[in-house]
């Protein structure tokens, strides 16, 4: 219950995408935000404000008539890691495919080895701009993946760093472990033993408060549905959720395992089968896209999207930042992709990046959309219509950016214009 003597701050001037469900853009043409303590309050048409709030109103804002939609979602990525795979890429133009750099020892095993090489500062140096330039487009909270340390050890500090940025920033962080993502060397030969020591130390992980949920990797190159199990055995019992890498480079109906515990999201699913998408639909789970790894691994296979909206199966967009698949940093380039290559609707996509994303991390009733009792965090934008965060692509037309009430633009902009004239030498 809001404390009536408490003061509220007035947002208005805003052309709202809410982005609640049952309309296009959830659209308020003229619309408020009221905030108090972090979250909104009250949001709707400026006439409608009760004069009781507005009264309260002791600080207000203009938005200046931009279009304001809720601060964006990255659900997916694997921000902590050291070193890069620049000369894969190289490998993988000449013609290597993505599978057989991985069975050569490549790939995320490459990864691994400069994760462990790397120490906690300089792996917190190395994804802190990482973590800037995603939220300089406008994104608020961000789902780190551990999976590059593969030990309890290294597992730990990635976790570590992920928790510390969202301590650091202003950024909302969910911290998910995927401590099966691959065989480390050290367990070469013996998957079953690797996962058995994975579940033995995920327990320590989560009484040091570093796991939000569990994911895993289930494909031919990866683990198998069994292991994945185990896998989501210890993270149940431990009270936790599980999201999974899902029918990525094979069908391995782990979206339909995944969905069997309630999984909160299945995500890449370009092999994903009918199922898998009956069995995500009737759990709820939702679909994460991510088009960054699609266009990277130049795949020519898309997720069956049809069949997913038919179904009702939620989609959420997702940049899977990352050394190997998907290098980039952009939210709002996906949002383009997820259009331009995986014939996603501009409104598809950007719920796919708040309302959808939000669901996939578990934070569907916190975070995602502009609503009373959510946390305040929003985004104003230099568009005159919201699809055009999809349609433009290498420009931030990122104005102002609120996030758990506080106003972040001067911070966030500071980071993209460090480099001004003035700056250089
Ligand atoms: O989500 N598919 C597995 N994991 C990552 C890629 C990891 C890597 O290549 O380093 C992904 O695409
Ligand atoms: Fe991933």
């Amino acid at each position: 219950m809001t404390d009536p003597s408490a003061a509220l701050t007035l947002w208005r001037d805003a052309r709202l995408a809410t982005m609640q469900p049952g309309s296009a853009w959830g659209w308020i043409e003229d619309g408020a935000l009221l905030v108090h303590d972090g979250l909104l309050r009250w949001v709707g048409p400026a006439r409608e404000l009760p004069a009781a709030w507005a009264a309260q109103a002791i600080t207000e804002h203009s938005l200046g008539n931009a279009v304001v939609t809720p601060g964006l979602v990255d659900c997916h990525s694997h921000l902590v890691y050291g070193g890069h795979r620049a000369h894969e890429f190289e490998l993988r133009l000449a013609g290597a495919s993505y599978e057989q750099i991985a069975r050569a020892g490549g790939g995320i095993q490459s990864t691994v080895a400069a994760t462990r090489n790397t120490d906690e500062a300089a792996l917190y140096a190395a994804a802190l701009p990482r973590a800037r330039a995603l939220m300089a487009e406008g994104v608020t909270t961000l789902e780190i993946k551990s999976g590059y340390g593969l030990s309890a050890e290294h597992e730990a500090r990635c976790l570590r760093v992920a928790r510390r940025l969202g301590c650091d920033l202003p950024l909302t962080v969910r911290c998910t472990s995927l401590a099966a993502h691959a065989l480390p060397p050290e367990f070469a030969g013996r998957p079953d033993a690797y996962i058995d020591a994975a579940c033995a130390w995920l327990p320590g992980l989560v009484e040091q408060g570093l796991v939000d949920a569990v994911d895993a990797f289930c494909d031919h190159i990866a683990f198998t549905p069994d292991q994945t199990r185990r896998m989501f055995d210890t993270a149940r019992a431990l009270g936790l959720p599980v999201k999974l890498h899902a029918e990525q480079l094979s069908n391995q109906h782990g979206a339909a395992l995944a969905a069997g515990y309630q999984a909160l999201s299945c995500d890449h699913l370009e092999h994903l089968d009918d199922a898998g998408i009956q069995a995500m639909a009737a759990a709820g789970t939702v679909a994460v896209l991510l088009p960054g790894a699609f266009y990277f691994l130049r795949e020519t296979r898309l997720p069956p999207i049809a069949a997913l909206r038919e179904a009702g199966v939620p989609i959420a967009i997702a940049t899977d930042h990352n050394p190997g698949s998907s290098p980039g940093l952009s939210l709002l380039l996906m949002l383009n992709m997820a259009c331009t290559l995986m014939r996603l609707t501009p409104e598809e996509a950007l719920r796919g990046a708040t309302q959808h994303a939000a669901r996939a991390l578990g934070l569907g009733a916190s975070h995602g959309q502009l609503e009373a009792g959510l946390a305040a965090d929003f985004v104003a934008w230099d568009v005159d219509h919201p699809r055009e965060l999809a349609y433009w692509f290498g420009r931030n037309p990122c104005r102002r950016i609120v996030r758990a009430g506080v106003d972040t633009t001067a911070f966030n902009t500071a980071f993209t214009t460090a480099f001004t004239p003035d700056t250089l030498p």
